[in-house]
């Protein structure tokens, strides 16, 4: 079994270069076999995410070269076939290829997406925009058939400002006939980035980052360069991490409006952020005040930074809470902050923490990836070692986490026990 051994309290210092988005990159895979030419996209992180997406590409008979952080799709020879669950279940944006081969091929089969186990994470509102754009919905099992003799532009409105669904309609609808908009479309910054791609293609999309987005179809898509966009998630992560250990440590390519929520709230618990254009330098405060936080859809709180925030308030004096909105099942990490010595519970979707508490190195779990984060920063602060497993979560979201600490000072090892 592999596992990451990490030896606590070391000060962290010097500069971690944050890789391309994650969730970013999840949907323009996918989205490249829109054209009839080939992409190139790059930036794309290596993570156990985008192999398993240029595996399904390849699957599909799609062309792919990837030369370090660049990926080049060729979708000219691919063929649609059926996504088996294999392929579904290895993660959530093995979704994207419901939209994106619909808006291709009129057809698509294939299975529920997998992904971390946080939450119910139904599919409704992305088939019930496929219907919306003149698709049939059918499932039998665990398996869906989404066909349509021609995909017309429609107005949609998303009961939810879902990321998956407005990436997902907007994937059908690009080549729909006449126009489309999404109503309550999710805002998030990746949302803009996958818009970027599209239009360089020669979609027509406007709004992308506000609640209306315009899809004007179009019949043909070529090929085009692309760039993600830096993962705000996993800066943040690397941020909390300064926040408790830094001594100095800089953050550094990354969009610094795209984390204002989460500054807003290391200000807020006595953090001092030194921030320039593409970074920003954190150092631990003498003393850490508590704060509560309500997660929310982007610019609000990220879910995805929930759970590495909570190591932090163990540290903040007094009682602090967290409130998670976005999913049911987002709070697998306290039992084991527990374990290592927090004082935290959990009820109707509220974490209570009490501290400062002190933490002790132990064995814990990655549930998921953001929980497996979580423990990483809690074993960089907590006295002796800490062993984390499962850690096959971290790796999906997480580009050479073990190389980026060790280049800071902190001590830690990926093993196999
Ligand atoms: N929802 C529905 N029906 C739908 C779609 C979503 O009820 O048809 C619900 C979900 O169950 C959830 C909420 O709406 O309770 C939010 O879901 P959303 O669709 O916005 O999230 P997602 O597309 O499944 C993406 C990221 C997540 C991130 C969320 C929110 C990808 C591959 N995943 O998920 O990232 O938490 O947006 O920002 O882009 C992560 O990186 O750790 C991660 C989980």
């Amino acid at each position: 079994m592999k596992v990451l051994e990490i030896n606590g309290k070391h000060e962290l210092s010097g500069s971690i270069r944050i890789s391309g988005a994650k969730n970013a990159s999840v949907a323009l895979i996918p989205a490249a076999i829109l054209a009839e030419e080939e992409s190139t996209i790059c930036n794309v992180p290596e993570i156990t995410d985008t192999d398993a997406l240029c595996e399904i590409l390849e699957y599909l008979n799609v062309g792919v070269k990837r030369a370090s952080e660049s990926i080049i799709i060729d979708p000219s020879d691919m063929k649609n076939l059926e996504l088996k669950d294999i392929y579904c279940k290895k993660l959530r944006a093995s979704y994207y290829f419901m939209g994106a081969l619909l808006g291709k091929y009129k057809k698509v089969t294939m299975c529920f997406p997998g992904g971390c186990s946080i939450g119910k994470r139904p599919i409704n509102l992305h088939l019930k925009g496929f219907e919306a754009l003149g698709a049939i919905v059918s499932s039998e099992g665990n398996k869906y058939n989404v066909e349509a003799d021609e995909l017309r532009g429609a107005n949609i409105y998303l009961d939810f400002a879902s990321v998956g669904a407005t990436i997902n309609i907007m994937l059908a609808a690009v080549k729909a006939k006449g126009v489309t908009i999404i109503d309550n479309a999710a805002k998030e910054p990746e949302i803009v980035n996958v818009a970027t791609f599209l239009n360089s293609m020669g979609a027509k999309i406007m709004g992308a980052g506000t609640s209306t987005i315009r899809i004007e179809g179009v019949e043909i898509l070529h090929g085009c360069f692309h760039e993600v966009i830096p993962d705000r998630i996993e800066a943040g992560t690397y941020m909390i991490a300064g926040a408790l250990c830094g001594n100095r440590l800089k953050i550094d390519n990354i969009i610094p409006t795209h984390v204002e929520a989460l500054i807003s709230k290391l200000q807020e618990v006595g953090c001092e952020i030194e921030q320039g254009e593409d970074y920003v330098v954190m150092t631990k405060p003498a003393q850490f005040k508590s704060t509560n936080i309500k997660t929310g859809v982007y610019p609000g709180f990220p879910t995805d930074l929930q759970q590495p925030f909570t190591v932090l308030l163990t540290q903040a004096k007094g009682k602090s809470k967290i409130e998670e909105t976005i999913y049911e099942n987002r709070f697998m990490h306290i039992a084991y902050l527990n374990l290592l010595g927090a004082d935290i519970s959990v009820k109707n979707q509220t974490a209570t923490i009490f501290g400062p508490t002190t933490l002790v190195g132990g064995h814990v779990v990655a549930t998921d990836l953001r929980a497996g984060a979580a423990m990483v920063i809690a074993g960089l602060i907590a006295d002796g070692t800490t062993t984390i497993s499962n850690i096959d979560h971290i790796l999906r979201g997480y580009e050479e986490i073990v190389e980026k600490l060790i280049s800071v000072g902190a001590k830690i090892e990926s093993k196999e026990i």
